[in-house]
């Protein structure tokens, strides 16, 4: 358990969790729904965890006192326009047959207060709601665990529950590469929660590193809702959907073969095909920017020079990860990301390992 300082509360709590929880980047990409339930993926997904990128989050129970009232509060100050969704999201738990009827009790008859802090700077453009619903699925699932003991604190029913808030948080519950939606090639894969990797990753993919290059610290100019429900008018979806479903058995050989070159075409191939979709949509949206081509570009030359290992992947807006092997860190960092600062908003960037979890934190 890690020590963490949240704010003092005024009051005594019946109940409390916290946890921590890293947001995560897609190597196979999650763009699409499917009908049948809520969030359910067109694609299975894979991706990595930033582990340095994380969320930390406190979550208060009181009975009895003000029934069904929530208060959010982000870095000790209050912010009420994130409540609704968070109001929502506690609905969509309590609907969810995996709901314990005391948890259901205490959403309908208690009082919640939610503390909650990135350690990430805010206003690089980073999504922090892997991390957050991530988070905050894992203190619900903690308390309900601490109800009713009978009920283990399994992370595949936190990424459930994380799914239910965003869909791409459900991966951020493992320290293992994270795999969410059925798959013929993954046992135990599933619409409704990651799971993690369990084959083979070769030691040549094994501690690979995030540099993020913030080329736009801004909002991201299309929501996630709106870019998924785009995909129910794109004439390519299908295809692109299709096209997942083999990167994503692709991938999962390169790991076990340790296929680096393989790994690099298809992490690529997969932010092109994100961007791709986006451009041939209706309304259509560049979300590149020209730092992004910039640094694409730069990296791609840097590699061809120099045989390095990195590649880049993107996100649905205009910043640009920069994966690299440990082999090859040294260089990077200090040839190539010096180069690639001129192409970002403020010189600004954040690295992160990619290999750790969720942790407990006490309250
Ligand atoms: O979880 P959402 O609904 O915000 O979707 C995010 C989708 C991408 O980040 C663009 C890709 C992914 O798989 O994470």
């Amino acid at each position: 358990m890690t020590n963490t300082v949240f704010p003092a509360l005024a009051f005594e709590p019946d109940a409390q969790a916290a946890w921590s929880c890293p947001s995560n980047i897609a190597l196979v990409k999650y763009w699409g729904k499917k009908a049948g339930a809520v969030q359910w993926p067109a694609n299975t997904s894979i991706s990595w965890a930033l582990g340095d990128l994380r969320a930390q989050t406190r979550l208060s129970y009181r009975k009895g006192i003000e029934p069904g009232s929530l208060e959010f509060f982000l870095d000790g100050k209050r912010k009420e326009s994130f409540e609704p969704k968070i109001r929502d999201f506690f609905q969509r738990v309590y609907k969810d047959d995996s709901c314990s009827t005391a948890l259901r009790e205490a959403i309908d008859g208690g009082s919640f207060r939610i503390d909650s802090s990135n350690n990430f700077p805010h206003g690089t453009g980073i999504a922090s709601s892997a991390a957050g619903f991530g988070a905050l699925a894992l203190c619900l699932a903690d308390l309900q665990q601490q109800w009713d003991t009978q009920r283990p604190l399994q992370m595949d029913l936190a990424s459930r529950w994380a799914r239910l808030g965003s869909g791409s948080a459900c991966r951020s519950l493992y320290e293992a590469p994270a795999i969410w939606g059925l798959h013929p090639d993954v046992a135990h894969s599933s619409d409704d929660y990651a799971v993690p990797h369990t084959g083979a990753v070769a030691s040549s993919l094994q501690g690979w590193k995030d540099c993020v290059l913030i080329v736009d610290a801004g909002e991201k100019s299309v929501s996630s809702t709106q870019g998924h429900a785009l995909l129910d008018s794109n004439a390519y979806a299908q295809v692109r959907f299709e096209q997942a479903q083999e990167n994503l058995g692709q991938l999962l050989v390169a790991f076990e073969k340790g296929d680096v070159e393989s790994f690099m075409e298809v992490v690529e191939s997969e932010a092109l095909q994100l961007h791709a979709m986006m451009m041939v949509s209706k309304p259509s949206f560049v979300l590149m920017r020209p730092g992004t081509l910039a640094i694409i570009e730069a990296i791609r030359a840097f590699r061809s020079e120099t045989g390095a290992q990195v590649c880049f992947t993107l996100d649905a807006g205009a910043n640009v990860h920069m994966l690299f092997s440990p082999v090859d860190e040294n260089r990077i960092v200090n040839n190539l990301l010096p180069s690639l600062l001129s192409h970002c908003q403020d010189k600004q960037y954040l690295c992160t390992a990619l290999d750790r979890g969720p942790e407990k934190l006490s309250s």
